[in-house]
């Protein structure tokens, strides 16, 4: 007689609701509104100038790939094989396409971004995170990079990541850490929205914490540099500045000491948070 095999069938992930409409195959949860054209603005932007000149006019590649790197190797110690996972304003999708071995999920609010999410293998839906289309506890693990800082309601898009996050599952944050905000509140700033807060380890913590109940497994602090306004220890911009072109030259002739030091006096750009919510 064979012996009996159990296999564990799981079930693809399912809507709560009915689309509104679809493009391209995509299906639409929420309505067209001021926050999601100013979104649409952003994309557009973003993937027209990458495809002109190859470049990200928001951030220099290289920092972008090294907190990528941060967050993936996070997913990675955190996930396995099989795993439900849901990028959250997953842009273009390509954390997502490290990880072909997930069945991979993918939200926005941009269908130019959803469209090359797509076309990576990620099944995509275009829907606010207020308009959360997903069945309650669905994913193992969620990710959500560079969009906290964004929302207009903080805590209902935190509850509505957590609703679809499986109890026990892993949630996934990165923001900009301590960040300055000026250029974000000058008259001439070119979007009406985009970062609307900051947030560091304790911002974090506390939020989903205290407010959700639950659990933080840990934090990585990802892309340091030698920017004048992230150095630690003294607000006097002509001292950073000075500062900062020494760390330049220490870069140029002993980048292990630039290395060492660069984490040690200078804030991170952006910080990672694993949280693993309560049963
Ligand atoms: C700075 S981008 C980050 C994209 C990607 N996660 C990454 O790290 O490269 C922010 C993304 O969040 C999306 N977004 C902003 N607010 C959102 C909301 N309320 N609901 C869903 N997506 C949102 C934007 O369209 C954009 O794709």
């Amino acid at each position: 007689m064979l012996a009996e095999k159990t296999i564990t069938k799981r079930m693809p992930i399912s809507f709560s609701r009915q689309p509104i409409r679809f493009e391209s195959d995509i299906p639409f949860f929420s309505n067209a509104n001021e926050y999601i054209k100013n979104y649409e603005i952003i994309a557009h932007d973003h993937v027209s100038e990458m495809t002109k000149t190859g470049k990200n006019p928001f951030i220099d590649e290289s920092l972008w790939k090294e907190s990528e790197n941060a967050t993936a190797g996070l997913i990675a110690k955190y996930s396995k094989a099989n795993d439900f996972i849901l990028d959250i304003g997953v842009g273009l999708g390509r954390i997502l396409t490290k990880f072909p071995h997930l069945k991979r999920y993918g939200m926005d609010i941009s269908i130019d971004y959803l469209k090359h999410a797509q076309k990576k293998g990620i099944q995509v839906c275009f829907s606010l995170i207020e308009d959360m289309p997903y069945q309650l506890n669905s994913f193992d693990i969620i990710v959500c990079t560079d969009v906290l800082e964004h929302v207009f309601d903080l805590n209902d898009c935190c509850k509505k990541i957590l609703s679809v996050l499986k109890p026990s599952g892993i949630l996934i944050i990165r923001t900009p850490f301590a960040e300055d905000l000026t250029a974000y509140a000058k008259a001439d700033y070119p979007y009406k929205y985009a970062h609307l807060r900051t947030f560091d380890q304790n911002s974090l913590f506390l939020l989903f914490t205290k407010i959700f109940n639950c659990q933080v497994m840990e934090t990585q602090l990802s892309g340091y540099r030698h920017y004048p306004r992230r150095f630690k220890y003294s607000s006097c911009s002509q001292f950073n500045l000075l500062t900062s072109f020494l760390m330049r030259c220490l870069r140029q002739f002993t980048p292990a000491l630039y290395k060492l030091l660069v984490t040690k006096l200078y804030n991170p750009i952006e910080i990672n948070m694993v949280i693993k919510k309560s049963n």
